[in-house]
């Protein structure tokens, strides 16, 4: 056939490839993770992610106004947790008046059409740093998704549009839904992190909420016997099936960019939207090596992004969502 096909002829111009592009990011493939302190005027650096932040409850008002205006339609919550109020089964999360209960009302508040997620583990409220109850050395599966039920419910009370557990404990989508059932949250979404894996890639945000597993005689200091083995791709497949049978609205791929294979099999096989979560690691990866003038901070950004889309996300979760935007208009 050469050269009756030659295929450089659609790059031949930027128009030209604009008009042949397939994957192409908009404001509204964004959630943006945004982490919530107590106290006041706070908007503190995340030391391992240079120019991502910290907000009390006033900044963090501001900061969602800036997203709403932006066109950023939806955030996903996080909370630290004073030290003095962490125990093993995470009973300040249950607090209605807790920090992510009034984080909900300030964004509800201020930007009622804010689609707010909240984050539905244990971890920034455990001494342990784990995502469960910890009970007779093992990390308790059916106590702590009891428990994550009660915490959903809690955050729906709150305003919650959607809870997302991250905790990757078993059949804790389907106790999380019947409660909300139960007590007439049926608008209320889940967006399971379904195929969520034990990940050197999450430092910096045990960073951002000090909530790393803490050193202990009988429990493994990392998740690796809840969180997916990185090894296995068959077993995601598995993970999401169960969580879209047990009432997942949304499932969710997590890390990004060394996970794209599983995204695109999730994709392939899910009738519900999938999200990507590009995590702290990824983010402070690329911030690390643009610093060093090693890499172009923007284009990375803008190529990893694109990349997660073209794989399948319909929803990514990026700290880089606002820097993405800027760069669109
Ligand atoms: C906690 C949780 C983690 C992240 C989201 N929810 C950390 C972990 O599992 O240890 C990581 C997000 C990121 O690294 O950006 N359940």
């Amino acid at each position: 056939m050469f050269p009756l096909r030659r295929n450089r002829r659609l790059r031949t111009s930027e128009n030209l490839r604009a008009l042949v592009r397939e994957t192409i990011l908009t404001p509204n493939d964004f959630l943006v993770p945004l982490f919530v302190v107590e106290g006041k005027g706070i908007k503190d650096e995340i030391p391992s992610m240079p120019n991502y932040f910290r907000y009390s409850l006033d900044l963090l008002e501001k900061e969602v106004k800036e997203l709403w205006a932006m066109g950023l339609k939806s955030v996903l919550l996080f909370v630290k947790v004073p030290e003095n109020l962490k125990d093993n089964k995470g009973a300040e999360a249950l607090n209605p008046n807790g920090l992510m209960q009034r984080a909900i009302k300030t964004i509800k508040n201020a930007v009622p059409e804010m689609i707010v997620m909240t984050d539905v583990a244990l971890d920034p409220y455990s001494i342990y740093g784990h995502d469960g109850i910890i009970e007779n050395g093992q990390i308790a599966n059916d106590s702590t998704s009891n428990f994550l039920a009660e915490m959903a419910l809690s955050h729906a009370q709150a305003g919650a549009d959607f809870v997302a557990p991250s905790d990757m404990m078993d059949g804790r989508i389907l106790d999380i839904r019947e409660l909300l059932e139960e007590e007439n949250f049926i608008n209320t979404g889940i967006m399971s992190y379904s195929a969520k894996y034990a990940s050197a890639h999450y430092g910096p945000f045990r960073d951002a909420l000090d909530s790393a597993p803490v050193d202990l005689i009988d429990i493994p200091k990392d998740k690796k016997t809840y969180q997916m083995d990185f090894h296995n791709r068959t077993e995601a497949i598995k993970e999401t099936r169960m969580d879209i049978e047990e009432g997942a609205d949304i499932v969710m791929v997590k890390p990004g960019i060394a996970y794209l294979d599983i995204v695109r099999e999730i994709k392939n096989m899910s009738e519900v939207p999938v999200a990507v979560y590009q995590v702290s690691g990824e983010y402070s990866m690329i911030k690390a090596a643009a610093e060093k003038g090693w890499l172009d901070h923007d284009a990375i950004m803008m190529e990893q992004t694109t990349a997660m889309k073209r794989a399948g996300a319909d929803i990514i979760a990026s700290y880089f969502a606002k820097d993405i935007v800027k760069l669109l208009k």
